[in-house]
Protein backbone atom coordinates (compact mmCIF):
# COMPACT_ATOMS: atom_id res chain seq x y z
CA UNK A 1 0.00 0.00 0.00
CA UNK A 2 1.65 3.08 -0.78
CA UNK A 3 -1.07 5.57 -1.20
CA UNK A 4 0.99 8.79 0.14
CA UNK A 5 -2.42 10.15 2.62
CA UNK A 6 -5.14 8.87 4.03
CA UNK A 7 -7.64 10.17 1.45
CA UNK A 8 -5.43 8.55 -1.38
CA UNK A 9 -6.10 5.18 0.39
CA UNK A 10 -8.86 4.91 1.95
CA UNK A 11 -11.12 6.88 -0.65
CA UNK A 12 -9.98 4.44 -3.45
CA UNK A 13 -11.35 1.68 -1.37
CA UNK A 14 -14.75 2.97 -1.14
CA UNK A 15 -14.96 2.65 -4.68
CA UNK A 16 -13.88 -0.89 -4.84
CA UNK A 17 -16.07 -1.81 -2.19
CA UNK A 18 -19.13 -0.24 -4.40
CA UNK A 19 -17.60 -1.97 -7.40
CA UNK A 20 -17.90 -5.38 -5.39
CA UNK A 21 -21.84 -4.80 -4.41
CA UNK A 22 -22.20 -4.06 -8.09
CA UNK A 23 -20.32 -6.94 -9.49
CA UNK A 24 -23.23 -9.22 -6.99
CA UNK A 25 -26.00 -7.33 -9.08
CA UNK A 26 -24.76 -8.60 -12.13
CA UNK A 27 -25.22 -12.07 -11.09
CA UNK A 28 -28.11 -11.60 -9.23
CA UNK A 29 -30.10 -14.70 -10.76
CA UNK A 30 -26.88 -17.12 -10.12
CA UNK A 31 -27.71 -17.75 -6.42
CA UNK A 32 -24.08 -19.69 -6.06
CA UNK A 33 -22.28 -16.94 -8.07
CA UNK A 34 -24.23 -14.78 -6.12
CA UNK A 35 -23.19 -16.16 -2.59
CA UNK A 36 -19.16 -16.23 -3.63
CA UNK A 37 -19.30 -12.69 -4.62
CA UNK A 38 -21.27 -11.70 -1.47
CA UNK A 39 -18.62 -12.94 0.16
CA UNK A 40 -15.96 -10.90 -1.48
CA UNK A 41 -18.47 -7.47 -0.63
CA UNK A 42 -18.75 -8.64 2.96
CA UNK A 43 -15.14 -8.87 3.70
CA UNK A 44 -14.13 -6.03 1.76
CA UNK A 45 -16.62 -4.01 4.19
CA UNK A 46 -15.31 -5.22 7.45
CA UNK A 47 -11.87 -5.09 6.82
CA UNK A 48 -12.52 -1.63 5.78
CA UNK A 49 -14.22 -0.88 9.03
CA UNK A 50 -11.38 -2.37 10.44
CA UNK A 51 -8.72 -0.97 9.35
CA UNK A 52 -10.41 2.66 10.00
CA UNK A 53 -11.23 1.60 13.34
CA UNK A 54 -8.38 0.07 14.53
CA UNK A 55 -5.68 2.53 13.10
CA UNK A 56 -7.15 5.57 11.47
CA UNK A 57 -9.75 6.32 13.95
CA UNK A 58 -7.64 5.72 16.70
CA UNK A 59 -4.56 7.73 15.15
CA UNK A 60 -6.76 10.79 14.62
CA UNK A 61 -8.51 10.70 18.12
CA UNK A 62 -4.86 10.82 19.68
CA UNK A 63 -3.52 13.74 17.46
CA UNK A 64 -6.60 15.77 17.93
CA UNK A 65 -7.81 14.61 21.42
CA UNK A 66 -11.13 14.46 19.94
CA UNK A 67 -12.24 10.93 22.49
CA UNK A 68 -15.95 10.10 22.84
CA UNK A 69 -17.85 13.01 21.39
CA UNK A 70 -16.30 13.68 18.00
CA UNK A 71 -16.95 12.66 14.28
CA UNK A 72 -15.00 9.41 14.56
CA UNK A 73 -17.17 8.29 17.56
CA UNK A 74 -20.63 9.48 14.70
CA UNK A 75 -18.43 6.87 12.38
CA UNK A 76 -18.22 3.85 14.53
CA UNK A 77 -21.98 3.88 15.09
CA UNK A 78 -22.98 3.95 11.32
CA UNK A 79 -20.26 0.85 10.96
CA UNK A 80 -22.11 -0.58 14.29
CA UNK A 81 -25.43 -0.23 12.26
CA UNK A 82 -24.05 -1.22 8.74
CA UNK A 83 -22.04 -4.70 10.09
CA UNK A 84 -25.77 -5.74 11.64
CA UNK A 85 -27.04 -5.22 8.37
CA UNK A 86 -23.83 -7.00 6.51
CA UNK A 87 -24.52 -9.86 9.22
CA UNK A 88 -28.43 -10.26 8.37
CA UNK A 89 -27.44 -10.16 4.75
CA UNK A 90 -24.68 -12.68 5.35
CA UNK A 91 -27.40 -14.75 7.40
CA UNK A 92 -29.95 -14.76 4.53
CA UNK A 93 -27.18 -15.88 1.67
CA UNK A 94 -26.05 -18.75 4.02
CA UNK A 95 -29.94 -19.95 4.47
CA UNK A 96 -29.77 -19.59 0.40
CA UNK A 97 -32.00 -16.42 -0.09
CA UNK A 98 -29.72 -14.16 -1.81
CA UNK A 99 -32.78 -11.98 -3.57
CA UNK A 100 -33.85 -11.22 0.39
CA UNK A 101 -29.96 -10.41 1.19
CA UNK A 102 -30.21 -7.68 -1.99
CA UNK A 103 -32.80 -6.44 -1.24
CA UNK A 104 -32.05 -5.30 1.99
CA UNK A 105 -28.84 -4.68 0.47
CA UNK A 106 -30.15 -1.56 -1.90
CA UNK A 107 -30.73 -0.03 1.71
CA UNK A 108 -27.28 -0.72 3.61
CA UNK A 109 -25.80 0.90 -0.03
CA UNK A 110 -27.87 3.65 0.67
CA UNK A 111 -25.93 4.07 4.20
CA UNK A 112 -22.57 3.39 2.68
CA UNK A 113 -23.36 6.65 0.08
CA UNK A 114 -24.31 8.93 2.68
CA UNK A 115 -21.60 7.42 5.59
CA UNK A 116 -18.90 7.62 2.51
CA UNK A 117 -19.55 11.68 1.61
CA UNK A 118 -19.14 12.26 5.28
CA UNK A 119 -15.70 10.65 5.53
CA UNK A 120 -14.57 11.67 1.87
CA UNK A 121 -16.13 15.03 2.21
CA UNK A 122 -14.99 16.15 6.54
CA UNK A 123 -12.82 13.32 7.94
CA UNK A 124 -10.31 12.18 5.53
CA UNK A 125 -9.54 16.00 4.68
CA UNK A 126 -9.13 16.15 8.81
CA UNK A 127 -7.20 13.00 8.50
CA UNK A 128 -4.78 14.19 5.65
CA UNK A 129 -3.67 17.00 7.77
CA UNK A 130 -3.47 15.99 10.80
CA UNK A 131 -1.48 12.48 10.36
CA UNK A 132 0.68 13.48 7.84
CA UNK A 133 3.43 13.52 10.15
CA UNK A 134 2.52 10.11 11.26
CA UNK A 135 2.01 8.45 7.77
CA UNK A 136 4.53 6.58 7.01
CA UNK A 137 3.98 4.41 10.35
CA UNK A 138 -0.14 4.30 9.72
CA UNK A 139 0.47 2.96 6.28
CA UNK A 140 2.69 0.63 7.20
CA UNK A 141 0.12 -1.11 10.25
CA UNK A 142 -2.39 -0.67 7.33
CA UNK A 143 -1.00 -2.69 5.31
CA UNK A 144 -1.30 -5.48 7.40
CA UNK A 145 -4.86 -5.69 6.59
FE1 LIG B 1 -14.63 4.51 5.05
Amino acid sequence: MSADSPGALFTPDHRHCDELWAQIEEVADDSKAAAERYAAFDRAMRRHFAMEEEVLFPALEDATGMHGGGPTHVMRMEHAQMKRMLDEMTAAVERGDVSGALDQGDTLLMLIQQHNVKEEGILYPMCDNVLAPAWAELSEKLSKY
